[in-house]
């Protein structure tokens, strides 16, 4: 069976990777800031005995994520899905910038998930799939971008949006570094979903963006690569 690792997975979209791959068998390496606190996480790997793997891991700690690929050197991995990421504070209003903050966003959603791939790219490479999905957000269209607050939304997201910006450029650039290697790396957008981060008016719910994006990731290919690909299978202009 495949070997799927997902970062952030104790809650939300993380999570419900997790169980969705765990539940098709798929062999789970799951990470998280804290593994005790991951109280739902661990009734999951308790469910399925043996097939889910916890690690504690911080992805702004990136002595951490080389220890993580240390750890796991012996797996080969088919999908390396970097989940973990930050919406930052609100409200995110041009006038009104918090430019630490909007570090933390950086370095946790753009560095974080480079860090990831460079440091697991062995990993994929010696597995049957050979893929990276690197989630993003369909509000890192710039071409879309031709309003300015969202509707519905508290305030503008002026550090989180261009933060996947950023992570869609790195991840073409990936994408074609990578691709002599056999590896598939693409940028794909969950949907707005009912998650902490999403809030509870989002149009989804987990299992409903599960239902797009779990059959997406296992029919992802090299056709693929350097794709950016939201949860319905459209391809967003850049
Ligand atoms: N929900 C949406 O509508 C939506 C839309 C587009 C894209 N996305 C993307 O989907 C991904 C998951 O989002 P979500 O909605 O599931 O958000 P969420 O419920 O807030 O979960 C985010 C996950 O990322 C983890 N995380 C944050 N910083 C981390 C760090 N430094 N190291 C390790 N893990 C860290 C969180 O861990 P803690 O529990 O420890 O904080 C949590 O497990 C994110 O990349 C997000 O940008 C979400």
């Amino acid at each position: 069976m495949p070997t799927i690792l997902i970062t952030g997975a104790n809650k939300g979209l993380g999570l419900g990777f997790a169980t969705r791959f765990a539940g098709e068998g798929w062999k789970v390496l799951t990470s998280c800031r804290n593994p005790a606190k991951a109280t739902a996480l661990q009734a999951l790997a308790e469910k399925h005995k043996g097939k889910i793997r916890i690690d504690a891991l911080d992805v702004l700690d990136h002595k951490a994520i080389e220890a993580y690929g240390r750890a796991l050197q012996d797996e080969a991995i088919d999908v390396l899905l970097n989940n973990a990421g930050i919406i930052g504070k609100e409200p995110q209003d041009i006038g009104q910038t918090d430019y630490e903050d909007w570090d933390k966003i950086v370095k946790t959603n753009v560095f974080g998930t480079t860090k990831m791939c460079e440091t697991f790219v062995g990993h994929v490479a010696k597995s049957e799939r050979k893929l990276i999905v690197n989630l993003t957000s369909g509000t890192s269209s710039i071409t879309r971008k031709t309003v300015g607050r969202m509707p519905g939304t508290k305030g503008e997201y002026h550090l989180y949006s261009p933060s996947k910006t950023m992570l869609n450029m790195v991840s073409r650039y990936l994408a074609w570094e990578y691709k002599p290697m056999g590896i598939t790396v693409v940028v794909l957008g969950p949907g707005w979903v009912q998650t902490d981060m999403g809030g509870p008016e989002a149009l989804f719910t987990i299992d409903q963006s599960m239902d797009r994006c779990v059959p997406l990731i296992k029919g992802f290919g090299l056709k693929d690569t350097g794709k950016f690909i939201l949860f319905d299978g459209s391809e967003p202009p850049w």
